[in-house]
């Protein structure tokens, strides 16, 4: 017997759906069907993930939101809305990391900015998007985390403080949402192949340190992270809520 995802006539919503994980996770859910939004802050970005995805014979839409901006955000689901009437599935994958190194130098601008976009925007847009998660029979949130909020990352302290809180609204999250039906997870990515971590996977020295201490041997591809929450989200995984599932080569084991 065979096993096909399919999320066909649902509507998905990807932050930072325009470039790096986000555009992986986009396309996986336009492959097995989903109408998908995917948002971010630069029109040439918008435009062209938009472009790539539609020359796939994908249903793309693109939308210029900046996830920190509190007007941005209610402008964006009222979009979808409009655009598909529906909404199922919420990955929130847009974050920031705008500093690296210790906590002591991390300066207070540093801190809120981190915090906005790694949690508060999340927590807003999951709020803003129940209505419609309640009304499907599909409702799902996703939350894109890392193995730094599950083990504080050296340098990247109050990112991975951000992070632990992330995971901890998926739990809470899910806790609350499950009477609605709708289910809320996380994935927390090792280090993955993307220009927001080129800064580590650049560094030699790093990346051999990296591959030594993962047992898989390498670091991961952003298609690794869309395929997983292809299935999370997907009816595979259908009584699985509150969960951070790891992709990370075996790093954290
Ligand atoms: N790459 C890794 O190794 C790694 C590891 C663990 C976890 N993660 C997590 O994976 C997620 C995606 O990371 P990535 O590596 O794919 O990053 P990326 O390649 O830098 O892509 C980031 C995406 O987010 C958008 N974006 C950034 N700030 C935004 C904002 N304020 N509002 C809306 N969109 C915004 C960017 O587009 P614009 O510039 O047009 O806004 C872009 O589409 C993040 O949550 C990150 O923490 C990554």
């Amino acid at each position: 017997m065979s096993f096909t995802i399919d999320i066909a006539d649902q509507v998905a919503l990807v932050t930072g759906g325009t470039r790096g994980i986000g555009l992986a996770i986009a396309e996986q859910l336009a492959i097995a069907g989903a109408k998908v939004v995917v948002a971010s802050r630069r029109i040439e970005t918008v435009r062209e993930a938009e472009k790539t995805l539609k020359d796939k014979g994908l249903n793309v839409t693109g939308q210029i939101c900046n996830v920190g901006d509190t007007d941005d955000r209610k402008r964006l689901v009222d979009e979808v809305i409009k655009l598909h009437g529906q909404l199922d599935i919420l990955v929130n994958n847009a974050a920031a990391n705008p500093v690296f190194g210790n906590v002591e130098d991390t300066e207070p601008w540093a801190f809120a900015k981190i915090m906005s976009i790694n949690v508060e925007a999340p927590f807003e847009l999951a709020k803003l998007a129940l209505p419609y998660l309640k009304t499907s029979s599909h409702g799902n949130v996703l939350n894109i985390s890392s193995i730094g909020g599950l083990t504080p990352e050296p340098k990247l302290g109050i990112y991975s403080m951000s992070k632990a809180a992330l995971n901890s609204l998926t739990k809470v999250l899910a806790k609350e949402w499950g009477k609605h039906g709708v289910r809320v997870n996380a994935v927390c990515p090792g280090l993955i192949q993307t220009d927001f971590s080129e800064a580590l996977w650049s560094n030699d020295k790093l990346v051999q340190h990296m591959t030594q201490a993962t047992p898989l041997g390498r670091i991961g591809q952003p298609s690794e992270i869309g395929q997983l929450s292809l299935a999370i989200v997907s009816g595979a995984a259908g009584y699985c809520t509150g969960h951070l599932f790891t992709a990370d080569g075996g790093y954290t084991i």
